[in-house]
This record gives C-alpha cells, sequence and structure tokens, in this order.
C-alpha cells in the first residue's frame, strides 16, 4: 500500500511495553503489510505501568484492533481483560490482545503456540505424545513452553533453572506432569529427554554462552533454543556438533505473531526464508 494515500480507516494494531525500542514486532507486522498491501499500520507505543489502564482505553476509543503486550505488562493486562483464553489464564501472562466492539478487552498468550509451531514447521511430523522434555529456564517463556508442551501430549516436563524457587512454581502450577531438577546435576540425566529446550536468556547477543553441558543427550534427542539472536547460538553449534537435531528460536519469534496479525488484519502471513531473514537484519 502507498502510504501516502490513505483514504479509508486503516486496521491498527500496534505492540505496548516499557522499554518498546527492542521491540521486533514493529518491523515483522509491517513487512507483512507492506507484503500483502494491507491498509494497515502497526505502531510501537511505550506506556509506563501507570499509564497502562489509560492508554489501552484511549487505543480501544482511536478504533484499534489490538495490541501485542510486552514487558512489564504482559502479566497485569490480565486485570484489565474481559476475558482470557485458556492458555494465558495457565500462563498466568498475555502477549496478544483482541478488542471487539463495545471496548471488550480479550487476553491471549501465543508464545507457546509459536514455542510448537515453530517445531511442527521444521520437524513436520514431529509428535510430541510420550515424549520427555527438559526446560532450562523458568521465567515466562519457560512458563508458556511447559504448557503448550503439557497440551500437545508431553509425557512429561522438567524444569531446571539457577534459582530453583521459580521451577518450583511453575511446577506446583501446572501439575504433576512437570518436575523441578537441580540446576547441578540436570546435565548428568539430560539423557533421558527427548527435547531440550534453551529458555533462558543465555546465548543472546550481550548475555553469557549457554553453560550447561549437553554431551549426555541421546542420539536422538531435539535441541530447541529459544534464542534467536544470534541465529545460530553456541547451543545449537554444540548441538550439531553432537550430530543431534536442532531448531533455532526464529520461527518462534514469527509463528507468535500469526494470530494477532490474521485477527487484526484479516490475513493469515506466510513465515518463509525472506521474513526470517527481514527479521534478524
Ligand atoms: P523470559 O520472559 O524470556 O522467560 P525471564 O522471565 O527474564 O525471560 O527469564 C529469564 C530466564 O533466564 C530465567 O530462568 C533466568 O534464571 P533466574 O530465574 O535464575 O534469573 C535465566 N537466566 C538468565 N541469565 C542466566 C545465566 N547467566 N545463567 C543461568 N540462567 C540465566
Amino acid at each position: 500500500m502507498d502510504k501516502n494515500s490513505i483514504d479509508t480507516a486503516p486496521y491498527l494494531a500496534g505492540v505496548i511495553g516499557h522499554p518498546i525500542s527492542h521491540s521486533r514486532s514493529p518491523r515483522l507486522h509491517n513487512y507483512w503489510l507492506a507484503k500483502y498491501n494491507i491498509n494497515g499500520f502497526y505502531i510501537p507505543f511505550s506506556v509506563t505501568t501507570e499509564r497502562l489502564k489509560n492508554s489501552l482505553k484511549s487505543l480501544i476509543d482511536l478504533g484499534f484492533k489490538g495490541l501485542n503486550v510486552t514487558i512489564p505488562h504482559k502479566t497485569n493486562v490480565l486485570t484489565f481483560a474481559d476475558s482470557i483464553t485458556d492458555r494465558a489464564a495457565l500462563i498466568g501472562a498475555a502477549n496478544t490482545l483482541y478488542f471487539s466492539k463495545g471496548g471488550k478487552i480479550h487476553a491471549d498468550n501465543t508464545d507457546g503456540y509459536g514455542f510448537i509451531q515453530n517445531i511442527v514447521d521444521e520437524i513436520p511430523d514431529f509428535d510430541f505424545y510420550d515424549k520427555t522434555a527438559i526446560i532450562y529456564g523458568a521465567g515466562g517463556s519457560s512458563r508458556a513452553i511447559a504448557s503448550a508442551l503439557i497440551s500437545n501430549g508431553i509425557k512429561q516436563v522438567g524444569i531446571t533453572n539457577r534459582t530453583r524457587s521459580k521451577a518450583q512454581i511453575i511446577s506446583e502450577n501446572l501439575g504433576a506432569k512437570v518436575l523441578v531438577m537441580d540446576w547441578r546435576t540436570a546435565p548428568e540425566t539430560i539423557g533421558e529427554a527427548d527435547i531440550i529446550i534453551n529458555a533462558t536468556s543465555m546465548g543472546m547477543v550481550g548475555q553469557p554462552e549457554f553453560n550447561q553441558p549437553i554431551t549426555n543427550a541421546k542420539k536422538t534427542a531435539l535441541v530447541v533454543d529459544i534464542v534467536y539472536n544470534p541465529m545460530l547460538t553456541g547451543l545449537i553449534k554444540e548441538a550439531e556438533r553432537l550430530k543431534l537435531k536442532t531448531v533455532g528460536g526464529i520461527g518462534m519469534l514469527l509463528n507468535q505473531a500469526v494470530p494477532g496479525f490474521e485477527h487484526w488484519f484479516q490475513k493469515t502471513p506466510e513465515i518463509d526464508d525472506r521474513v526470517r531473514k527481514f527479521i534478524i537484519e
């Protein structure tokens, strides 16, 4: 669409957070808007916690179709929601909001969906049923991944975290399929896992490298890193060296954005190599 010639009411969506400059969502959604020639805009808004409620109201009044939500609002935005999907409720956080007529706010969380779909895109016949997973990390991403794995029929999920108490809370919230594993001894038991997941920020640009050995992994194990910058993380390189199957993090970032784009802009965006490259440039 030629953005100098807007003649009808455009579709409006955006992302709220604080800080917001790091978000890749505007780049992604505006790429798709241009690709599909859609009369729409996706705008980043820096919104502090004190201004969250009023900002939501203003954007609804202005006709926004919905928003992505990032740090620090993912949890407290649920307070303002009129309805919450099961998966967002289970995770205790939302990353996607839909505004309906009458100003109602519907909260969803697509992070777990993005994680699962990323694996399915890379390994179409992958079956989660009867598998065992180990997740390193116990932040919001870990919680979303664990609950999505359970929804997809996983047999057991072990969560291990530097700060054990956070893994304990996820285990208590998500039930009997989630076990807490000790951070120091996890590498010894990793040989039982079919899926090994890094859901920490280790390996990300500017952060320390992923430091847990995976040499004991079984030969058929799948190694998934949610870190996407750099695209080829130290963990993925190590897994490749060990000839294990790997899935990188960029596809999770792209897939978690699909439900929002579909809903706000009435088009299912395609995930191809061009958008994969574009988003990390
Ligand atoms: P997200 O929302 O992406 O999950 P987060 O909630 O900030 O992000 O969680 C980051 C995760 O990375 C946490 O599990 C954190 O461990 P702690 O709970 O002990 O802080 C983990 N993490 C970050 N840096 C780490 C490091 N250097 N070593 C081990 N774990 C690390």
